[in-house]
């Protein structure tokens, strides 16, 4: 660990370290738009200047690496000097554009102007170099050349991390431009990091621009419910409308990046589509009811089927879309009602791509892992099926399962079609809850406390940000006041996501030691891992 001093401050710093992270470290910003912590060294936007002594010249922070004794210089009058100059040459033929630019408020170039600059324009505004701007590139990518600081992170990362190298810079001196080769488009499944990566407005995304202001927007840490990778995002929303997902920084899981579809998710989790109260099936259609009027109902069903044909005619199914919170309630209502039938669902569209060597993971479901561990049967539909299909099983509860997309009409109405009784909590409407006799609108992963289980045993944290639509409930409130209205369940079920935690960490060998909130920015694995 070698010492040095930084700004005065005597600092211990791991070996390996450049400037700019040791700095990052002890709490110092050493403002940078080409160095990228994900990507090569390049030294090209000079805006990392350091007085480093004993060098005869400013070094570059993102190319020097701490030795013993350094003695570095950040906000020096010969730094300072260097910052101001960078940002002016940088600003000479910089667009004025910050009213129309969707990167305003998350701007380097604005942010480091008002942190490091600060200094009226020498050149004429008529007299700026003008480029191509609004550029469809592909991709969902908007690119406007002149406002571009060519700090070559997007060609880096299309060269580096996708290996696609769709784009390049072109001509020479201050006509250099970053364009694609003449005649191709940007394709490839994570095209929308070079939005996140790219310090300036020159590279906005399609569906977003022009959509919010980006300082009305909340951020809630949260993890993509895309794929079983799980992906760690923030969710950035606004009064209970989610306007994009951005990648949010988890080594253990997605490093810097998530993939476009993932990040395109939540567009499905606000569909009209959504359910917003409880509808009870009537005359061939679905009708409203009050929360407590089905809730009533469904605990009298339990009771009902159990007293008349035992435990084991009531049976339940988990979809790997619930958090390992929700599917572990739902285990214990069952083991408190006394029956063992309970199976997990997952379902992948068949036409999805396949695992890919970056992020992506064939399996489209966030909490396969998380429902093994607590001993779930993510393949044990059909068994449940078969006994519904023999008569033993009357009623089913079904909670994030659209059984009928997963199985098809046919098998589903072979295997749960002499069910009596079909109970849906989810957060859509589809076919599974219109063959529903009940159906209970609940939260999306987004609006609700609790964890997924990604396909690594890693147990990373969900974040409500906001409240679920209409009359929607979180599905662990819903299955605890089940418990509580049933008469029959000895075992009670926690409220809160972290209550239920505390209880399947008690309860599952997987989750022992662990606790919601103990999971961190960047989750926690399994103690034991499942299958
Ligand atoms: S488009 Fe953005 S990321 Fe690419 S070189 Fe220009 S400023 Fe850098
Ligand atoms: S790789 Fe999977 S978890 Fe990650 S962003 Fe894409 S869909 Fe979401
Ligand atoms: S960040 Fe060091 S030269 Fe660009």
């Amino acid at each position: 660990m070698p010492k040095l001093t930084i700004d005065d401050t005597p600092v211990e710093v791991p070996d390996g370290l450049n400037l700019i992270e040791a700095a990052r470290l002890c709490g110092v910003e050493i403002p940078h738009y080409c160095y990228h912590p994900a990507l090569s060294v390049v030294g090209n936007c000079r805006m990392c200047l350091v007085e480093v002594e004993k060098a005869p010249k400013l070094q570059i922070a993102c190319n020097t690496r701490v030795t013993e004794g350094m003695i570095v210089r950040t906000r020096s009058e010969r730094t300072k000097a260097a910052q101001r100059a960078v940002l002016e040459f940088l600003l000479v033929n910089h667009p004025i554009d910050c009213p129309v630019c969707d990167q305003a408020g998350e701007c380097k170039l604005q942010d480091y102007y008002m942190d490091y600059d600060r200094q009226p324009s020498r050149f004429e505004l008529g007299r700026k170099n003008h480029k191509g701007k609004a550029i469809d590139i592909g991709g969902g990518l908007m690119l406007d050349q002149e406002r571009c600081v060519l700090c070559a992170r997007c060609t880096r990362f299309f060269d580096e991390v996708t290996h696609t190298s769709e784009l390049a810079i072109f001509e020479r001196g201050d006509h250099n431009v970053i364009d694609t080769s003449p005649g191709h488009k940007v394709d490839n499944a994570y095209a929308l990091n070079t939005v996140d990566i790219c310090p300036v407005g020159a590279l906005t995304e399609k569906d977003f621009r022009f959509r919010m202001r980006v300082w009305y927007l909340h951020q809630t840490a949260s993890v993509c419910g895309g794929c079983e990778r799980g992906c760690a995002i923030e969710i950035h929303h606004h009064r209970g409308r989610i306007y994009r997902f951005k990648p949010r920084h988890n080594p253990e899981v997605n490093g810097y990046w998530i993939c476009d579809a993932g990040r395109h998710s939540f567009v499905a989790l606000q569909s009209e589509r959504r359910l917003v109260a409880p509808l009870r099936q009537a005359d061939d259609r679905m009708a409203p009811l009050q929360w407590d009027a089905a809730l009533d109902e469904a605990a009298a069903k339990i009771a009902e089927y159990q007293r008349s044909h035992g435990a084991g005619a009531i049976g339940a199914v988990a979809g790997a879309h619930s958090t390992n919170e929700e599917a572990f309630a739902l285990k214990r209502l069952m083991a408190a009602i006394g029956s063992d039938r309970i199976a997990g669902l997952g379902w992948s569209p068949a036409d999805a791509p396949g695992d890919d060597n970056l992020l992506v993971r064939a399996n489209r479901n966030p909490n396969t892992r998380g429902l093994a561990a607590i001993g779930i049967d993510v393949d044990g539909v059909e068994r449940l099926g078969e006994a519904a299909a023999a008569g033993e099983m009357k009623m089913l509860i079904a909670m994030r399962a659209d059984l009928v997309r997963a199985l098809g009409e046919a098998e589903f109405v072979r295997l749960f079609g002499p069910l009596d009784y079909l109970l849906v909590l989810d957060t859509d409407a589809n076919e599974t809850g219109q063959m529903a006799n009940l159906l209970l609108p609940i939260a999306a992963y987004t609006e609700l406390d609790g964890s997924f289980t990604n396909f690594n045993g890693r147990v990373q944290r969900l974040n409500r940000a906001f409240d679920p639509p209409g009359e929607a409930r979180s599905a662990i409130e819903v299955i605890a006041a089940l418990a509580g209205a049933a008469p029959i369940v000895a075992q009670p079920v926690a409220v809160t996501a972290s209550a239920v935690f505390a209880q399947m960490a008690a309860a599952e060998p997987a989750f022992a030691g662990l606790t919601l909130d103990g999971l961190g920015q960047h989750g926690a694995p399994l103690k034991i891992p499942a299958g």
